[in-house]
């Protein structure tokens, strides 16, 4: 029979491909990883960083990583989250950190979580018209559930009661910031996500980034962390009037001038 070689094999592929919930995987850094053309198409976006911003593209690299080791280590977790959501939202977290004058990514007015979080669901959205993923799992609530994982990435505060994927981007995010090995991750994985993706300049990355943010639209970053950084290293740096100690301030004035009388028990 002419077939008889080829068809075991499509047979399989055909099998492993029917399970639900599987994804095509790949390995990188001894990882197991993800490998759709979704999850290229995010890769592909962010090479442009390996030359611009080394320490971006690492970190982000390194965010993936470490976060799909941790995942891949706990059936429950492995089982529970959408691993290519969680590619898709680990390796476009900080496309906001984006220092080209031309940024794509980066407004005047928004906080640099905010940039990122927005261009991931554009991204998405742009994949779904090029036929890389389906308009089907790619939901509005999923598209807002990736905004949420990225927008919120340094509010753990607040993203801690949201979605539990939302909350793996998260998660990490985290395992970079600061210092050693979370022990969700394996020592072996851990080792060799390093070794492929070296963090020796992470802090001074970002602290570059962040200043060159604070300096080149300020706006989006009063009332956030990065106003530490305009102040302290942006000449002519000037929050005052937008932060919202001043805005509370400006408001009691106008209050005590319209009700004068009024107590705390009023
Ligand atoms: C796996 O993760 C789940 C959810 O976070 C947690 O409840 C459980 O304790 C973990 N299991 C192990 C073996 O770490
Ligand atoms: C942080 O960045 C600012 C602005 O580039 C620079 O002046 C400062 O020396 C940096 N701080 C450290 C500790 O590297
Ligand atoms: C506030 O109290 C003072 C003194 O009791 C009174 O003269 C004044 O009319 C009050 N002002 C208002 C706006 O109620």
């Amino acid at each position: 029979m002419k077939f008889s070689g080829v068809l075991p094999v499509l047979a399989l592929a055909g099998a492993a491909a029917a399970k639900p919930g599987k994804y095509p995987t790949t390995t990188i850094a001894g990882v197991e990883v993800v490998d759709t053309p979704l999850v290229r198409e995010a890769r592909q976006l962010i090479e442009v960083f390996n030359e611009l911003q080394p320490y971006l593209y690492k970190h982000l690299h390194r965010t993936w990583l470490f976060g799909a080791a941790a995942i891949n280590a706990n059936e429950t977790l492995k089982a529970t989250i959408d691993l290519e959501f969680h590619a898709v939202g680990s390796l476009l977290h900080d496309l906001g950190w984006d220092m080209r004058p031309n940024s794509p990514y980066v407004t005047q007015e928004d906080r640099f979580e905010v940039d990122s979080g927005v261009a991931a669901v554009n991204f998405v959205k742009d994949q779904i018209k090029n036929d890389k993923c389906s308009s089907k799992k790619w939901s509005a609530s999923r598209l807002e559930k990736l905004y949420d994982g990225i927008a919120l990435q340094t509010e753990q505060s607040i993203i801690k009661y949201k979605n539990v994927e939302a909350q793996w981007i998260v998660n990490s995010v985290g395992f970079e910031f600061p210092g050693p090995r979370n022990p969700l991750i394996p020592e072996a994985a851990y080792n060799s996500v390093l070794a492929a993706y070296p963090n020796d300049y992470l802090f001074r990355g970002s602290n570059i980034t962040f200043t060159y943010l604070a300096g080149a639209k300020p706006v989006g970053t009063y009332n956030t962390f990065l106003q530490d950084f305009g102040e302290a290293y942006v000449p002519g740096y000037d929050p005052s009037g937008y932060t919202f100690f001043d805005l509370i301030h400006e408001g009691i004035e106008q209050e005590v001038a319209k009700n004068p009388n009024a107590t705390i028990y009023s």
